[in-house]
């Protein structure tokens, strides 16, 4: 038995709240200040964390524990819908790390996407030292495109991100 997503329900609102507040249930690499009081269940209330053009799934394991949640948002390679490509994201709980479900996780979101969406191609940035979310995607079936100078302002200063895809095909 492997993990498996699922959609988040009313009942674990307060907990996402709790792990989306927390700097270390989000990681070094993935803690970007606290969001409004509020946000999170407005958006649960307007699409259940499941819209057309962001999302989030839960990482639930065989014993019924939750490891973590999966994202996908909307970005635009050109200004008509064909050239729409979903970015994903992935914060596991710290004591669920280092066990493979990182590059599991994303490999079924990859193919929940395809399976739901007609996007052609996924794709997913970390910062240039997150070795572990890296080779995480590479095992996911993602490949390595290079690199986006200080894209990504967080922790006080600019940082390089590695971009990976994954295509429809690969
Ligand atoms: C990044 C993250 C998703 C990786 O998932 P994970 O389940 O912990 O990672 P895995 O167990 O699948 O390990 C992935 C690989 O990275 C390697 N790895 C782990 N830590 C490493 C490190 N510090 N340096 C080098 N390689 C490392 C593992 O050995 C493994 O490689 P292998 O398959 O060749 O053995 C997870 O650790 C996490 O959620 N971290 C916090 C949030 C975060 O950084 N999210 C991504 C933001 S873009």
């Amino acid at each position: 038995m492997t993990l498996r997503l699922r959609p988040v329900r009313r009942a674990d609102l307060d907990m996402l709240e709790r792990w989306w507040g927390d700097p270390e249930t989000q990681g070094y690499h993935n803690w970007f200040g606290f969001s409004p009081d509020g946000q999170l269940r407005r958006r649960f209330e307007q699409d259940g964390l499941l819209g057309e053009d962001r999302g989030n799934l839960l990482v639930e394991l065989p014993d019924g524990n939750l490891a973590g949640d999966v994202s996908y948002h909307a970005v635009y390679h050109g200004p008509n819908p064909g050239s729409r490509a979903f970015n994903i994201g992935i914060a596991l709980l710290p004591a669920h790390r280092g066990q493979g479900h990182g590059s599991e996780a994303q490999r079924q979101l990859a193919a929940y996407l395809f399976a739901h969406t007609r996007v052609e191609r996924l794709e997913a940035s970390t910062d240039v030292g997150n070795l572990a979310e890296q080779r995480a995607l590479e095992r996911a079936g993602f490949t390595r495109e290079g690199v986006l100078r200080h894209a990504q302002f967080r922790d006080g200063e600019f940082h390089d991100m590695v971009l990976y895809s994954r295509l429809r095909g690969d």
